[in-house]
C-alpha cells in the first residue's frame, strides 16, 4: 500500500475473554452509544476510524424475496436511499466523515456494485478527502437471480482525511493468519444467528475484525453514523476499541442488544477459538484438532464456521 502510515504492527495479541465484563450494567453502557438519529446531526466526534456501510439505493428493504432467510425474523424500519437523490446522499455523508473525524483519521466506506461508480465520482470530487485504494469483500451467497449472474461481492473504499493514517500490517483472522496476507479481496462469511431478530444487511464478525486490526489501535474511536445492527460498535468493543454510531431505524438498536448479549456469551468464546486455531493453521500448516470436536478441521471448513 501507498502512502505514509503513521504506525505499524506486524503481530496483534489476541483479546482475552476473561477482560470482557459481561454483566448487564456493561451492557447497558454500550447500549448508550447507539444513537437514532440522522447522520447529518452528527458533529465534532473526532473519531479516528469511521466503518460505514450506506443504503444502497435499490429499493432494498431487507424483506425481498429473493434472499436466502426467513423474512419474519428481519426487522422492519430501514431507511433506502432512492437512486435519484444518491450522489447527494453520498455527498452529505463525505461531509459527515470530514468533519467527525481526527486530522489524521480515515474511514472505509461500503458500497454494492450497482452504485459504485456514483460514490467513486462523489470520493474524487470532495475536497478533504483522499481516496487511498479500494478492497473487495467476498460473502457467500449472493441473491437468487435467475435472469443473470448473481454478485457476492463488495467495495470498500478507504479514504483519509490527511497525509498520515493507522495501518497494521498482520491482523488476527484467516486472512492474515493463512496465507500471504493482502488488503485486495476479503474472503468472509456471514455469520448467521438463530433464534435472533436479523438486520437485512449486517456485517460478518470476522470482516470487521480484520478491518479494525488492520486501520485502528486499541483505544481508538471508531464511527459508524448508519451502523443498522451496530456490529461495527460490538466487535469495536470486544477489540478494546471505542465506538459512537448512529440509525435513524430505531429497531437496529434492538438487534445491537441482542447481538451485545450473544456475544458476551457463547459467541466470543466460539470466535476466539476460532482464531486461536487459525493461526495453528497459519504457524504450521497443520490441521488443527478442536478440543471439543477432538476431529481434524480443514481451513476451508474453519472458514465456514
Ligand atoms: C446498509 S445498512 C447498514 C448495515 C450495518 N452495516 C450493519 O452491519 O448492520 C444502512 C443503514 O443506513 C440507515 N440510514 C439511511 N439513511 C440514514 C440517515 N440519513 N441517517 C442515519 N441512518 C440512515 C438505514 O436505516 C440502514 O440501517
Amino acid at each position: 500500500m501507498e502512502g505514509n502510515p503513521r504506525n505499524r504492527k506486524d503481530l496483534l495479541p489476541l483479546f482475552d475473554i476473561s477482560k470482557i465484563d459481561n454483566n448487564e450494567k456493561v451492557i447497558q453502557r454500550l447500549l448508550v452509544k447507539y444513537f437514532v438519529k440522522d447522520m447529518n446531526e452528527w458533529e465534532n466526534v473526532n473519531a479516528d476510524l469511521v466503518i460505514t456501510d450506506p443504503p444502497f439505493g435499490i429499493e432494498f428493504s431487507g424483506k425481498n424475496g429473493n434472499y436466502h432467510r426467513n423474512v419474519n425474523n428481519v426487522v422492519d424500519g430501514y431507511v433506502e436511499w432512492k437512486v435519484t437523490e444518491y450522489g447527494e446522499k453520498i455527498h452529505q455523508l463525505l461531509e459527515v466523515i470530514k468533519r467527525n473525524l481526527k486530522p489524521d483519521g480515515q474511514a472505509l466506506i461500503f458500497s454494492g456494485w450497482n452504485h459504485s461508480n456514483i460514490i467513486h465520482n462523489e470520493i474524487l470530487k470532495f475536497d478533504g478527502l483522499t481516496l487511498r485504494g479500494k478492497m473487495y469483500w467476498i460473502y457467500n451467497f449472493a441473491p437468487v437471480c435467475r435472469q443473470r449472474t448473481s454478485h457476492n461481492v463488495y467495495e470498500i473504499y478507504w479514504v483519509t482525511k490527511g497525509d498520515r493514517w493507522t495501518f497494521n500490517s498482520r491482523c488476527n483472522t484467516h486472512h492474515c493468519q493463512q496465507g500471504e496476507p493482502n488488503l485486495s479481496t476479503l474472503i468472509f462469511k456471514r455469520d448467521y444467528k438463530v433464534n435472533m431478530p436479523k438486520y437485512p444487511t449486517r456485517l460478518p464478525f470476522g470482516l470487521i475484525q480484520c478491518l479494525l486490526e488492520h486501520f485502528s489501535n486499541e483505544k481508538d474511536l471508531v464511527f459508524d453514523p448508519l451502523c443498522g445492527s451496530g456490529m461495527v460498535g460490538v466487535v469495536s468493543h470486544i477489540l478494546g476499541r471505542d465506538f459512537i454510531m448512529g440509525d435513524l431505524n430505531e429497531n437496529g438498536r434492538i438487534v445491537f442488544k441482542h447481538l451485545l448479549d450473544y456475544y458476551h456469551k457463547k459467541g466470543l468464546v466460539k470466535v476466539q477459538k476460532l482464531m486461536r486455531l487459525w493461526k495453528m493453521v497459519g504457524a504450521e500448516g497443520i490441521e488443527p484438532t478442536t478440543s471439543s470436536a477432538s476431529r481434524k478441521r480443514s481451513p476451508t471448513e474453519l472458514r465456514a464456521l
